[in-house]
């Protein structure tokens, strides 16, 4: 075997990643332009994202917003929360899903993961359950769904609404139902390289006339006249709650035109993940994010698994260096994102002192205090994620195996090299 690129080696992949996900079709040119060309029926756009999103989740609504963290605002205020209920997040997810529970004044109870999925793990979350709890969310982590079988009979019988943030989850299934579509809420992000993107847009899902008529309530102002389902809120009229999280009906004709596509890319992407695992998988010291056995992927955000230091010879902070060096494009660290949020200042004893809004006077013991979460704290010294664009050549996801084939089997090379850091 040749040696290590990082001592000078010939790299293992020499392939090129080769595309992305937002390769811009005439589709998505047409669509925009359709708005730019009529501009007095713009809004329009919003409607017809909204159907055709509700027809492909197989929800009752759906509700497209400015951003993805707008949604989970919705979906959490919708579910009741607010000063005195708590909320239970995952710690492995964006910030954008524990934020609003802040916003709405709730105490966010972070839970643990399942150290294979990667996503909150239910027995866990069990255990955190208080008379307090009005909701739970979960979040699809780079696409995979959570245990949604689990979480449904959580919830049975209970007011806590289970809320799904499917921000890198677009058209992944937990049997024969879209993600979106099983618990009371489904969120998802369209930010930029999401698989359904506005460039900076969001949508909620949901079948509940009442949560929907909340969401409208609190975030569409300007548009919620039209939209509201019961009486309950017609007083308010068009105003709703004055908050504005409309989308941009340019970025949602964009949206519209990617959302038709995505079966198609979902295809190819989730036939290069299911190559990789089994490539990965033949490989000592690596484990691909595993799948529950009634997921199917959809979105795919990242590639990600963990790799065993012990079986590498040599921390993770090396073992990603060795692989950059052969031409992987592999997360440099663990980011501090989609890993340890509990750990973050925001979350703990950040002073909110002097700054306006809900939190300005919060009792020291509004927040419940740093907890441990050991297997996601775990996970930051092992977890790594690729580069992941839709659909890489075949050399591609051939070579980056077996760079970490290569890898791993300069172990004693590579302990060596970590001794000397
Ligand atoms: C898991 C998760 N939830 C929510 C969001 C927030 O979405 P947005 O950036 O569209 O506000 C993101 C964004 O990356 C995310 O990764």
């Amino acid at each position: 075997m040749s040696d290590l690129a990082i001592d000078g080696g010939p790299k293992a992949v020499a392939a090129s990643m080769n595309d992305s996900w937002q390769d811009v079709s005439d589709q998505e040119r047409q669509y925009v332009n359709q708005v730019l060309d009529n501009q007095d029926d713009a809004y329009a756009q919003l409607d017809l994202f909204d159907e055709a999103y509700r027809a492909f989740v197989g929800s009752k609504h759906a509700l497209c917003m400015c951003n993805g963290t707008a949604a989970l605002h919705s979906a959490i205020f919708a579910a009741g929360a607010c000063a005195g209920k708590e909320v239970i997040a995952p710690t492995a997810t964006w910030h954008a899903t524990i934020t609003p529970i802040l916003h709405c004044n709730a105490t966010p109870v972070f839970c643990d993961i399942d150290p294979q999925t990667f996503c909150a793990d239910p027995e866990d979350v069990k255990k955190r359950i208080t008379a307090r709890t009005c909701a739970i969310v979960v979040t699809h982590l780079y696409g995979n769904p959570a245990d949604m079988d689990a979480f449904l009979e959580i919830v049975d019988g209970t007011d806590i609404a289970l809320i799904e943030d499917a921000s890198h989850a677009h058209g992944a299934m937990w049997e024969n139902k879209r993600v979106g579509s099983i618990g009371h809420i489904g969120c998802f992000s369209m930010q930029e390289k999401k698989p359904v993107s506005g460039l900076e847009a969001g949508v909620a899902t949901t079948n509940d006339d009442d949560l929907y008529d909340r969401m409208l309530a609190l975030g569409q102002s300007g548009r919620c006249g039209a939209l509201w389902q019961t009486d309950r809120f017609t007083a308010l009229r068009n105003m709703g709650l004055g908050v504005k999280y409309r989308a941009n009906p340019l970025g949602i004709a964009m949206a519209r035109a990617q959302l038709e596509r995505l079966p198609m890319l979902n295809e190819q992407r989730l036939a290069w993940f299911n190559r990789m695992d089994s490539l990965l998988n033949a490989i000592p010291g690596i484990a691909p994010q595993k799948t529950y056995p009634k997921a199917t992927r959809g979105g795919m955000l990242l590639y990600s698994g963990t790799v065993n230091p012990e079986v590498f010879g040599a921390p993770l902070s090396v073992i990603v260096k060795a692989l950059m060096a052969e031409g992987v494009y592999i997360s440099e660290t663990t980011s501090w994102g989609y890993s340890a949020m509990h750990l973050e200042p925001l979350f703990n004893d950040f002073s909110f002192r002097g700054l306006g809004g809900p939190w300005a006077d919060l009792p020291p013991d509004a927040r419940r205090p740093m907890c441990s979460l050991p297997v996601s704290e775990a996970l930051q010294a092992t977890s790594f994620w690729l580069a992941t664009p839709v659909a890489p050549s075949a050399e591609w996801v051939e070579q980056t195996a077996q760079a970490f084939a290569k890898v791993v089997a300069h172990r004693d090379r590579l302990s060596k090299i970590a001794k000397e850091c």
